[in-house]
């Protein structure tokens, strides 16, 4: 595995793969590399070869007040992590190389980028946006892979694409999940001792969920009281927002109907986290990812 630093030297490698007619494959992460992101990068082994990991813990991403200080990093472990699953690239720009002093551009994606997280973070799909379109221009991926645990983020870096006419195939991939349901994600090496318990409560809020729409359960502000009042049964838990959305406009919805997307935010102590369940409509009947 080969690491750069620069800007300028992941172009010419990428132009170079480009040029041989092989297909560039691309998960950009911001390190603390948990399965969630490994599975990611297997995805891209099985489809593209190079496959270029990036991992760039993006300052324009965090407000003021959020943990980009705090942020988990651990450039080593990674590194030997990704070096077990053959990944051919692995780039590792400095904050310079991506904003020098005088870079001036924000990408907005209007409308999704206000709502939910958006709303709760200000700046930060602005944030994702920019950075994600600048690694997509750098390594001008053929795929690039996100994970569904940040829905909102996916679905917005899918919009920002099409609408900038950008060549790369944005493909995301499921959740994966701790044995006790809780959504991978490196914040949750902040749950210490009694909070990482109190956490499994946003597994458990959506997989009763689940359990109402098997029974048949269809109208949205029902199922939103079986997971508004698993979430209090949690001392710890704050919950932050709980929605049934359509997963393309992530408009809320009154009944279940075609493919939705039911999120949930919370705060456990000091840590917010967010999870999520994909409901497909298939013929009348549902299906239910966690
Ligand atoms: O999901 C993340 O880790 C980040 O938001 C991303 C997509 C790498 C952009 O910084």
């Amino acid at each position: 595995m080969e690491i750069i630093r620069t800007v300028e030297w992941m172009k010419q490698t990428s132009r170079q793969a480009e040029a041989a007619g092989r297909v560039i494959g691309l998960v950009p992460t911001m390190g603390a590399l948990h399965e969630g992101h490994l599975s990611l990068v297997r995805a891209a082994r099985e489809r593209c070869s190079p496959v270029v990991v990036s991992i760039f813990v993006n300052p324009k991403q965090f407000g003021p007040s959020e943990d980009f200080q705090q942020y988990p990093r651990d450039l080593d472990k990674d590194r030997a992590l990704l070096e077990n699953l053959n990944v051919d690239y692995l780039f590792v720009p400095e904050a310079e190389e991506i904003y020098p002093r005088d870079f001036r551009t924000s990408v907005h994606v209007q409308g999704l980028s206000d709502k939910f997280e958006g709303r709760v973070r200000p700046g930060h799909f602005q944030g994702v946006s920019t950075v994600v379109l600048k690694l997509c221009e750098i390594v001008r991926p053929h795929f690039a892979y996100f994970g569904r645990k940040d829905a909102q983020q996916a679905r917005i870096i899918r919009q920002m694409c099409t609408d900038l006419n950008l060549d790369s195939e944005i493909v995301v991939r499921p959740i994966l999940r701790e044995p006790d349901g809780l959504a991978m994600s490196s914040r949750n090496a902040y749950l210490k001792n009694d909070d990482r318990r109190a956490a499994q409560i946003l597994f458990q809020s959506l997989d009763a969920v689940r359990r109402k729409i098997a029974t048949g359960a269809r109208e949205a502000g029902s199922l939103l009281d079986v997971l508004r009042s698993t979430i209090a049964s949690e001392r710890v838990a704050e919950l932050d927002y709980a929605e049934i959305v359509d997963a393309d406009s992530f408009e809320p919805i009154h009944f279940l109907r075609g493919n939705c997307l039911i999120l949930v935010a919370a705060r456990i102590g000091a840590t917010r986290l967010i999870d999520n369940v994909l409901v497909e409509e298939h013929g009348g009947n549902f299906a239910v990812s966690l």
